[in-house]
């Protein structure tokens, strides 16, 4: 994305802010597996939003009231020795000149320079809890800076609000990368579903999947992803994937690409030899129809949580039919009885978190949707090994069929609908005839 985006950005921040205020933002820390053995680094997401800068042991300043530098970075110092081994850092010059920073400087220059960007300052933007010793660090400054420059906070405030504000309803920039995302997702589907024969490992079809996703640019999952055969699909975020695939068993698999820093997340349970069970049917087409009426249900002016009672509705009224439960449909639905069955939230909301920013209550009540907003649809059913009082057919089973929508003036737009979802388009297309997606 280019600087004038994340430029957009910081005004759009800044015009949220209290008069006499300074936001500070620190970089996502490096962890690391082993001595000398970095994990992949990812920014942290509040941190990239802000100003595109992919690198650790970095600090975001904004300071609107400054005569001369609104935007300021701390960032590495440029260390040739380092670079060689763990590639090239922007340093100071480039924090100014490739991301627009007004001013930089190097991050051990804090003590000494922050000072100066706090005069007549007694408001601070802080996400307190970004990490114990960093939060320390931070502390202990403000300590140093009222001691030494008659600094006096009066008051901390989380960024949070305005971060669930700007990034809950998606810019247009934003609406194009999520739907490569989704494609690219989407693409990685096809190749699992393609590769999926009874024998195989769970960890296989992880492969042809993830594969499918690196080679279209996607050079991070939006999370782990989730190969689950048979009973291990009743565990919701099951991401071992080691197990062996039994003909007669379903999988579902639950994964997500990340395309230049925005996710998707697609769910699709199928079986593993190419055709549904009566048993494994009734419950696919169950969880379907809950997911097909939710997704019907988008628009402006709903509320969120509305989507989530329609798949409850659906799916109590389809485990009564099914004699998974017994009563009657209002009283199992207010008192939550199909939550020994699906119990998560059928939706979160979707970009650059896979589950995103953006508030799930607002003075106590749901958010109406508005065009912009993005999000997922994924009910599903979880029937336990060993669950008691439910017939044998049935037990072991776990579906869940997810979606990514993008709400539009009227409605919304389904941005994953090329992986094949009903029973027929999914036994139609393991008994090979498919259709791709490049
Ligand atoms: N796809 C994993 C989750 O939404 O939690
Ligand atoms: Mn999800």
């Amino acid at each position: 994305m280019n600087t004038a985006i994340f430029e957009a950005r910081r005004h759009a921040f800044i015009d949220h802010m209290q008069p006499g205020s300074v936001a500070i933002f620190k970089s996502a820390p490096q962890f690391m597996l082993a001595i000398d053995a970095e994990l992949p680094y990812r920014q942290d997401s509040d941190f990239y939003y802000l100003t595109g800068f992919e690198e650790p042991e970095a600090m975001c300043l904004l300071t609107p009231q400054h005569e001369e530098h609104q935007y300021v970075l701390f960032v590495r110092p440029r260390n040739p020795d380092m670079e060689r081994w763990t590639g090239k850092r922007a340093g100071v010059e480039g924090a100014m000149q490739d991301y627009g920073a007004h001013m930089a400087y190097e991050i051990g220059q804090l003590d000494e320079k922050l000072p100066a960007y706090l005069h007549d300052i007694s408001t601070i933007y802080y996400s307190n809890g970004l990490g114990e010793t960093f939060d320390g660090e931070i502390g202990a400054l403000f300590r140093r800076l009222h001691y030494r420059e008659g600094f006096s906070l009066r008051a901390l405030i989380d960024p949070g609000d305005i971060f669930d504000e700007l990034r809950v309803v998606k810019q247009e920039e934003e609406l194009a990368l999520l739907r490569i995302a989704a494609e690219i997702t989407e693409a990685g589907h096809l190749a699992a579903m393609k590769a999926t024969k009874p024998g195989m490992y769970e960890y296989e079809v992880q492969a042809a999947l993830e594969y499918a996703f690196r080679v279209r640019g996607a050079s991070r999952n939006a999370f782990e992803s989730i190969v689950a055969s048979g009973s291990n699909a009743t565990t919701l975020h099951y991401v071992a994937n080691r197990r062996r695939m039994a003909d007669g068993e379903l999988l579902l698999v639950d994964a997500g690409a990340e395309y230049d820093y925005y996710n998707g997340d697609v769910t699709r349970t199928f079986p593993v030899n190419g055709r549904f069970s009566p048993a494994q049917c009734a419950i696919y087409e169950l969880v379907l129809k809950a997911e097909l009426a939710a997704i019907e249900s988008v628009k402006p002016g709903i509320r969120f949580e509305e989507i989530h009672a329609i798949t409850v509705r659906v799916i109590t009224e389809g485990l009564l039919a099914l004699g998974l439960l017994q009563g009657e449909l209002d009283t199992l639905i207010e008192e939550k009885k199909y939550s020994d069955f699906y119990m998560h939230s059928s939706s979160h909301w979707l970009g650059v978190n896979t589950h995103d920013r953006g508030k799930y209550k607002v003075h106590g009540e749901s958010p109406m949707l508005l065009p912009g907003m993005v999000f997922t649809i994924e009910p599903g059913i979880y029937i336990a090994e060993d669950a008691e009082g439910v017939e044998p057919r049935y037990r072991g089973i776990g579906v869940r069929i997810e979606d990514n929508v993008a709400v539009t003036a009227d409605g919304c737009e389904v941005l994953t609908p090329h992986v094949p979802k009903t029973v027929a388009e999914i036994e139609a297309f393991m008994a090979g005839h498919h259709t791709e997606i490049d």
